[in-house]
């Protein structure tokens, strides 16, 4: 693994690099009402990303070890995003066509502009847009996706929801997400001729990320804090790879957290954005409040530490770029 990943770094081109054009650059049109979606308890709401697997965690524990694989120059990479609109019948009349449009291109446009210092830029490609209940609560998922899911598994999907949920997937603003997505996993297997061949679409229909439609930016139903399309920009970092400023949550010293040797070890999740926080005195540094990988409010995420860039870009190369 570790000799391939090598391969591909050091003999990787460098892609042209353009900042793809949101679809519209118009302000949506809101109407006089602004819907609020209330979120109680963000600590429990704001993500469901699954733990991720021992192989993920191998992959970053010897990336973190070997900065030599850590291609810390120019390398750029471009990702084709296909954007899913999955409403639920009571919502739809928020979502008007040019509303929906819009959404997703200032949703782009945020991803863009969280993602160019890693050097990552998001080609939209194609939108989708379903009027269905149980699609939009998240109550059946793979089914979903199993429908909607474009491209390979280097490509992303986002299905922005209406009403996600978690279980039993009944509306409650308790059991509203703000999202979730699939950490990467080994999707290859050796072809028999020296190479490496990519399974079929069918083994990884579930691949994505699932974001409530309320989070995007200038939604006309929003939640308060979380309304500046950074809850995409967390969710993404996981579909690269990335974990949680706080896994684990632990202040150990022997724990390895999130792999990355530039964010403070944390060990509670943050909400809003508390100056000075500190959950692991007798660690170096104060809490990452500012990073994405947190739960802070969108105002206060606005960054990726160098480590996580890098990361993004190795674990793209090594799980995502099939040949
Ligand atoms: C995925 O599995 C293949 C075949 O076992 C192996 O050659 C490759 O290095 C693995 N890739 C990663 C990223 O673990
Ligand atoms: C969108 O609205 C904001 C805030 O009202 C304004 O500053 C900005 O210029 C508008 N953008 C466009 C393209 O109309
Ligand atoms: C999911 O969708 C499939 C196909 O439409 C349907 O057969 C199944 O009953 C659904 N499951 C749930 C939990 O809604
Ligand atoms: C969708 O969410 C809204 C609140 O944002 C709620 O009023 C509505 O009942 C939910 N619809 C369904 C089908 O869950
Ligand atoms: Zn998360």
């Amino acid at each position: 693994m570790l000799l391939r990943a090598l391969f591909i770094l050091s003999s990787a081109t460098t892609p042209t690099f353009a900042l793809p054009v949101g679809t519209t650059n118009q302000n949506a049109t809101l109407g006089s009402t602004v819907h609020i979606i209330n979120i109680p308890d963000i600590s429990s709401q704001a993500c469901n990303t699954k733990q991720p697997s021992q192989e993920l965690k191998n992959t970053h524990k010897a990336l973190r070890d070997n900065p030599h694989l850590h291609p810390r120059t120019t390398q750029q990479i471009q990702v084709n995003v296909y954007s899913h609109f999955v409403t639920t019948f009571d919502q739809a009349y928020h979502y008007p066509p040019n509303v929906r449009k819009n959404l997703i291109g200032k949703q782009i446009d945020a991803l863009n502009a969280a993602y160019q210092s890693a050097n990552i830029a998001f080609a939209p490609k194609t939108t989708s847009y379903t009027v269905r209940d149980d699609w939009a609560t998240d109550a059946n998922s793979t089914n979903m996706k199993n429908s909607l899911r474009q491209g390979g598994y280097a490509d992303l999907n986002i299905y922005f929801q209406t009403n996600l949920s978690s279980a039993p997937y009944r509306y409650s603003p308790a059991s509203t997400l703000l999202g979730y997505c699939t950490l990467p996993t080994n999707m290859t297997y050796p072809n028999g001729h020296g190479g490496l061949t990519e399974f079929p679409p069918y083994d990884y229909a579930t691949d994505g990320c699932n974001v409530l439609a309320a989070s995007m930016p200038q939604s006309p139903v929003k939640v308060y804090g979380y309304d500046l399309g950074k809850t995409a920009v967390h969710e993404v970092g996981h579909w690269f790879g990335l974990l949680h400023t706080f896994q684990d949550n632990t202040c150990d010293p022997s724990d390895p957290g999130d792999f990355m040797n530039d964010t403070p070890q944390e060990s509670i999740s943050t909400s809003g954005c508390p100056t000075g926080k500190n959950s692991c005195p007798n660690r170096a540094g104060y809490d990452p409040i500012n990073n994405y990988m947190d739960y802070s409010t969108d105002e206060c995420y606005t960054q990726f530490t160098p480590d996580q860039q890098a990361r993004m870009i190795s674990m793209y190369n090594l799980y995502r770029q099939n040949e």
